[in-house]
């Protein structure tokens, strides 16, 4: 057994409360940090209002709010009254301030090209694409699907839909043309901002096709403005009067555009984010209190300083982008670090390489790419030159103590302040994370809420658990970054996330606090499955896979996996006739990769005559998942046909 297989075959209340390494502040780091006083969590407790209001003025408003908060449960209005705009906050004031000429965004190509773009010619950038929407008829409201590589353009698209008040949808670049049209239709965008395609892993993968597939049928989409990445533009295909080159636009722009002063509570974007049906849900952020929120964390638990070179490997299209590769660090006049590729090509050190040659200082990552990195071993880090760094991060799932101790002693050579940061695409910035100057760390636990959240661990009736015993992790007052509601969907909004307890948000997250009051975060307890930090329903996948012309029926459900925390296990019943091959299982996967995205591939399918139902019809996925983790099955006694179950049982365990 590996180390890791055995931290897991131990009960999670054990394994993870055990855990009593406590890694203090050093002097140096405290003495240096933004925030250092303790004082801050009891300011900010006695009056959350006030200290939010406090935090807003890290923003430049044209005009200041009249009101600081209206909680309406569950709809909360924040800053009413006051106007601002992102863009301007991003750009146009590090433009007119000593900053004019620091590097914004230092990009880097997979193939191996560099970029640096200053905060002078982001601004230069940002208006001009502005004035390119406009030209194209966006209007302030209106919402632009954005579909492309990690490539400055991508923050440049994002902060002139921003500039204009056009919501932008990012959909990240690995999802399919189902998955992009159904975004599309679901907000009606009638403009599409792509890339012919981006490189990933020596290959050019080619966005714009995926985009006429997808517009096949997408009626609402007038104009798509493409960006050449590639090398040749004959070999993209244009439709007449419906696509346009990017540096075509951009040439003919003017080079200033009015902000649009936004009013705080105007929708700054929407994301599209997997919940348990289906449908992905359009999670709508406003302006006001979504840029508090991603401004005050980022200088806060990144301790950003004026010469701070600061990488978040996240890739634009997921939160983690939107929050901290551009709106918060931006937002503060930082310098960001921004790779289009993949951490392995051409070898397993590029990250550390890029670390090395841009001196990079803070860095911000996933544990899944943790755990890759201790497989591929220290050598790949040691061939670097990693003294730059002085603050660690991670994001998107439980971090397992042994990968963390390896993150702190190979990466952050014992240094460095680790940021285990809990946070979801609806929270919009951080919630659960130390303030590096203050609080002592544990692996594994995201410590305790930061200045100005009220989160607790309660039970199925909302009463508060004694410490060390698990529950559902509960936010109990409103934040700025919360979400507004879900785009077209308020009824799901209030289903979703308030219908649990009364007047508590319910992330779907499972916790335990322990004596010291610190969390610790125990992965979903919904339908979603939290696959290398990204978020699938099962129902998705599920409906992919019946709608290939073989498949009958399908559960999935989520199975642990060293590398990715959680892969994606599918039972399925085939149609009469047809024959449970291994080729048929990797036609699947593929299906399920060309419908969805390559995420979404299922790592194992099992064909079975039967799944497990309840007697009103309802696949019970916990007895699968006992099945894919080779555990004893749980109750049974409420399936129609308890045989069922250990018949699939006895046809997969003895093989595995
Ligand atoms: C879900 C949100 C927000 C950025 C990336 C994912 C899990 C996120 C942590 C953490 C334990 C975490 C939760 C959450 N999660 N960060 N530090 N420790 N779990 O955003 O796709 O909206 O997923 O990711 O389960 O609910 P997302």
């Amino acid at each position: 057994m590996t180390a890791m297989e055995k931290q897991k075959s131990e009960s999670p209340i054990e394994g993870l409360l055990e855990e009593k390494r406590l890694f203090k502040p050093s002097d140096e780091f405290r003495a240096q940090a933004n925030v250092n006083d303790p004082k801050i969590y009891e300011e900010a407790a006695k009056d959350r209002e006030a200290y939010w209001a406090k935090q807003a003025e890290r923003l430049h408003w044209f005009k200041k709010w009249d009101k600081v908060l209206e909680w309406d449960p569950p709809f909360a209005k924040w800053f009413i009254g006051g106007k601002l705009n992102a863009s301007y906050n991003c750009v146009d004031r590090h433009f007119k301030s000593h900053r004019r000429q620091k590097p914004a965004i230092i990009w880097e190509g997979e193939p191996g090209e560099q970029r640096v773009l200053t905060y002078e010619d982001l601004y230069y950038e940002v208006n001009k694409f502005s004035n390119v929407l406009k030209n194209l008829g966006v209007k302030k409201g209106d919402r632009v699907t954005i579909y492309m590589p990690m490539v400055p353009e991508l923050a440049i698209a994002v902060l002139a839909c921003a500039r204009i008040g056009a919501p932008h949808s990012v959909v990240f670049g690995g999802f399919s043309a189902d998955s992009l049209r159904e975004r599309i239709n679901d907000c009606q965008s009638k403009i599409v901002v792509t890339a012919d395609g981006g490189y990933r892993r020596g290959n050019f993968i080619p966005l714009k096709d995926n985009v006429d597939e997808a517009l096949k049928n997408a009626p609402s989409v007038e104009k798509v403005v493409v960006f050449q990445r590639g090398e040749d533009k004959k070999k993209v295909n244009m439709h007449k009067d419906r696509d346009y080159w990017w540096d075509e636009l951009m040439e003919k722009a003017e080079t200033y555009c009015e902000p649009e002063p936004m009013d705080s509570e105007d929708m700054l974007f929407l994301l599209y984010t997997s919940g348990t049906t289906g449908k992905p849900k359009g999670i709508v952020h406003t302006t006001g209190g979504y840029m508090t929120g991603v401004t005050t964390t980022t200088y806060m638990i990144f301790d950003i300083k004026e010469d701070d070179i600061y990488w978040c490997t996240a890739d634009i299209g997921w939160i983690t982008g939107h929050s901290y590769v551009v709106y918060g660090p931006l937002s503060n006049g930082a310098t960001v670090v921004m790779y289009e590729g993949g951490p392995d090509y051409p070898d397993k050190d590029r990250f550390w390489r890029i670390v090395e040659k841009y001196r990079v200082t803070i860095f911000y990552t996933a544990p899944t790419a943790i755990r890759s990195f201790m497989r591929w071993g220290i050598e790949y880090p040691r061939r670097c030159d990693l003294s730059s760094l002085r603050l660690l991060g991670t994001v998107g799932e439980p971090i397992n103590p042994e990968a963390w101790i390896w993150f702190h002693k190979y990466i952050g050579n014992e240094k460095c302040p680790i940021v285990d940061t809990w946070w979801q695409t609806e929270t919009g910035s951080i919630l659960i994370s130390p303030l590096p100057g203050i609080v002592a760390t544990k692996p594994g636990s995201a410590t305790i809420p930061i200045p100005g959240i009220e989160a607790d661990v309660v039970d199925n009736y909302g009463n508060p658990v004694e410490p060390g015993q698990g529950g559902y992790l509960v936010i109990k007052s409103p934040w700025p970054s919360m979400l507004r509601t879900i785009y077209g969907d308020e009824k799901r909004y209030i289903d979703t996330y308030w219908s649990k307890y009364k007047n508590m948000y319910f992330p779907g997250d499972g916790a335990k606090k322990d004596e010291d009051g610190y969390f610790w975060l125990l992965g979903r307890v919904d339908d979603v499955i939290n696959v290398s930090g990204h978020r699938i329903g099962t129902m998705e996948v599920e409906s992919a896979l019946v709608d290939h012309p073989s498949v009958a029926e399908s559960a999935v459900i989520g199975k642990s996996h060293d590398i990715k925390g959680q892969c994606i296990v599918a039972f399925v019943t085939l149609k009469e006739g047809v024959k449970g091959t291994p080729e048929l299982e990797n036609e699947l996967k593929l299906h399920v990769g060309k419908k969805i995205g390559a995420i979404a591939k299922p790592e194992k399918i099992y064909f079975t005559a039967e799944l497990p139902k309840t007697r009103s019809g309802k696949i019970m996925r916990r007895l699968l998942r006992d099945i894919a983790e080779g555990r004893i099955l749980g109750d049974t006694t409420t399936l129609a046909d308890p045989t069922v179950i250990e018949r699939i049982k006895s046809q997969y365990t003895d093989k595995e």
